[in-house]
């Protein structure tokens, strides 16, 4: 544990080792809907939220973070609650190859959603691939989906390659959307809810969890500092003493 008194928060996130953060951004439909808004006003806003936050993580140091931007499940919501996300989702991307240094990836079935989304989110991989922050964007996400996606695959190469040496767990995670990033570190939740959703099943073993009674598009940056800060003075043990 480290003495936070004073400390910047880059150099909180130095020192403690902080290297992923993933954001559960929920809270959306309910803020607008207390504004008397549709919920569509409030996923303009969380997207635009969204940008901010990302953009100070990288800020203060941190080297990856991934967001939940639509679970398997939340093609279930109204038609034009979906056409909404997507829209954001699409002029997004449209703008993101100019986010400077950031390495795209998108985690999840994209082309589930359609071959247009599919392509424009392998474009902007493509385009931004190597760059030194990684952002991993959750689409079409669901974590056990992400698991046996990732076991199919990997004993297809086996089978391919006759090796009957049994599955080990760094298998798995090489073969898991997020390889080649480090476990996420912390999880934020916000909108006042205590749940893992199926979001990072498998990476979220060891993560330490932070809850904000803020609704996303209300989540600021002195917010991430507060996480930050909560992170540091954690005693993380790894199952050791
Ligand atoms: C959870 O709030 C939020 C979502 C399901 C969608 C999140 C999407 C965005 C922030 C926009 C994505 C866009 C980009 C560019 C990544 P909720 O709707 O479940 O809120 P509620 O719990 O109050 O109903």
């Amino acid at each position: 544990m480290i003495d936070l008194t004073n400390i910047p928060v880059t150099e909180v996130v130095e020192k403690s080792g902080l290297r992923h953060i993933a954001f559960i951004m929920d809270g959306n439909g309910r803020w607008a809907t207390a504004k008397g808004q549709p919920r569509e006003f409030g996923h303009r806003a969380g997207a635009a939220n969204f940008k901010t936050i990302v953009r100070y993580c990288k800020k203060i140091g941190i080297e990856c973070c991934t967001v939940y931007a639509f679970s398997t499940e939340n093609i279930k919501r109204p038609k034009r609650e979906v056409e909404a996300i997507m829209t954001l989702l699409v002029n997004y991307i449209a703008e993101a190859v100019d986010e400077k240094d950031i390495e795209f990836r998108f985690i999840g079935d994209a082309y589930g959603l359609g071959e247009n989304i599919g392509r424009k989110c392998a474009g902007l991989e493509k385009e931004t691939a190597g760059r030194p922050y990684r952002l991993n964007i959750a689409l079409n996400y669901g974590g056990r989906a992400e698991i046996v996606q990732a076991v199919n695959r990997l004993m297809q190469d086996k089978l391919l390659r006759g090796d009957k040496t049994p599955v080990t767990e760094d298998d798995i995670s090489a073969y898991l959307y997020t390889a080649g990033c480090p476990e996420p570190d912390l999880i934020v939740r916000t909108g006042n809810e205590q749940r893992i959703s199926n979001f990072l099943t498998w990476q979220s073993t060891y993560s330490e969890f932070h809850f904000s009674q803020k609704m996303w598009p209300d989540y600021t940056t002195d917010d991430v500092d507060l996480a930050v800060r909560d992170f540091a003075g954690r005693g993380r043990r790894w199952g050791g003493v």
